[in-house]
């Protein structure tokens, strides 16, 4: 006979604001529904510093539901990989079918996933990625090519300023990256700090904005008091650029993309959040490359193809677009493909 206990606990209700429409998260889901029909599933998220990242929670919420067969538990890290190791072990011990981890940094995962395995759990990654010595200790993983993101912006910074008769040796770039140690930041500097030595573009300097807004608005303020000749702001995500203009209007300069009448240039990565695409609209952010945070029915996918005994493609990439309103540069080619330059 079928036994069902529900024992959900829903801390929150919190509502969430995100390009692909309007959402509600639920801020902690910490028991097990004893449904032996039901697909149990520990969602070990890293936190919520970002609208890409509400956005991916929400994605996550919506596709792990009852009505699909599963029951999710979820477990905010706050920022910290302690909390979510912690969440991990939890999940071992409820004994969940699958543990789907976003994690924050990339390493110091190796004990608990040995955990995990040893309890027979297949650990499915999703968006950042571990760097463990065994490869086996995860079944697979859905996200983004970041490097890629990073190429495509830089190769459409190299358009654009040769278009613009702007010399390599002109542009003054500063990067405010991401959470250190995450696999989105190393993608996104490395793949800057290339492009600036291939070019010969000055890289100033690099400061960890942890990608949250005030971060982002904190940094770029003392970089002001560092540096006067400023040129081009790399932010490797949306909110650290929200927050950057602040910081450079605050101080009175002009954002856009005319660096030879002395605006300095903002560029950044997701394209979520709304106010971030108003701002790529208006000029304010010049270039914009797509991070696609919707991994709920990627993930749902992957599970699914396991339950069916497949072993599903270790990496599993996320097509991504590029979104600039200015209409220098229609196309870029990189890596032997062509993305056509879309409007935001
Ligand atoms: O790992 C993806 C990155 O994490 C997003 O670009 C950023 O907004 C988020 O916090």
């Amino acid at each position: 006979m079928k036994k069902i206990a529900t024992l959900l606990t829903l801390l929150l209700l919190l509502p969430v604001f995100s390009g692909c429409g309007s959402s509600t998260i639920k801020e902690e889901i910490t028991e097990k529904t004893v449904d032996e029909n039901l697909i149990t599933v520990g969602f070990s998220q890293l936190g919520a510093e970002s609208d890409w990242r509400n956005t991916n929670t929400a994605s996550m919420q919506e596709a792990f539901t009852r009505e699909n067969g599963y029951d999710l538990i979820y477990k905010n890290g706050q920022q910290k990989q302690a909390n979510q190791i912690t969440a991990v072990r939890m999940f071992i011990q409820q004994g969940v079918d699958y543990i789907v981890l976003a994690p924050a940094t990339e390493a110091g995962w190796d004990s608990v996933l040995a955990e995990a395995r040893d309890a027979d759990i297949p650990v499915i990654l999703v968006d950042r990625r571990v760097d463990v010595a065994d490869k086996s200790l995860y079944s697979c993983w859905v996200g983004s090519d970041f490097e890629l993101e990073a190429k495509k912006m830089t190769e459409w910074l190299k358009q654009f300023t040769q278009v613009r008769n702007i010399d390599p040796e002109e542009l003054h770039i500063v990067n405010i990256q991401g959470t250190s140690g995450s696999t989105a930041q190393i993608g996104r500097t490395r793949g800057l700090a290339n492009a600036c030595r291939e070019n010969g573009w000055d890289l100033m300097t690099e400061v960890d904005g942890d990608f949250t807004e005030n971060k982002g608005r904190e940094v770029m303020a003392a970089m002001l008091k560092g540096y006067d000749n400023i040129n081009v702001v790399y932010c490797e995500n949306d909110n650290m650029a929200i927050g950057a203009i602040d910081a450079l209007e605050a101080a009175g300069k002009k954002v856009g993309s005319n660096i030879k009448n002395g605006e300095v240039m903002v560029v950044s990565f997701d394209g979520v959040n709304e106010l971030s695409r108003e701002y790529c609209r208006e000029g304010k952010i010049s270039c914009i490359a797509e991070c696609n945070p919707l991994h709920g029915p990627r993930v749902s996918a992957l599970i699914e193809s396991l339950e069916r005994g497949e072993t599903p493609e270790t990496f599993n990439y996320v097509d991504e677009k590029i979104f600039s309103s200015l209409s220098t540069v229609k196309s870029i080619t990189v890596d032997g493909v062509t993305y056509e330059v879309e409007k935001p």
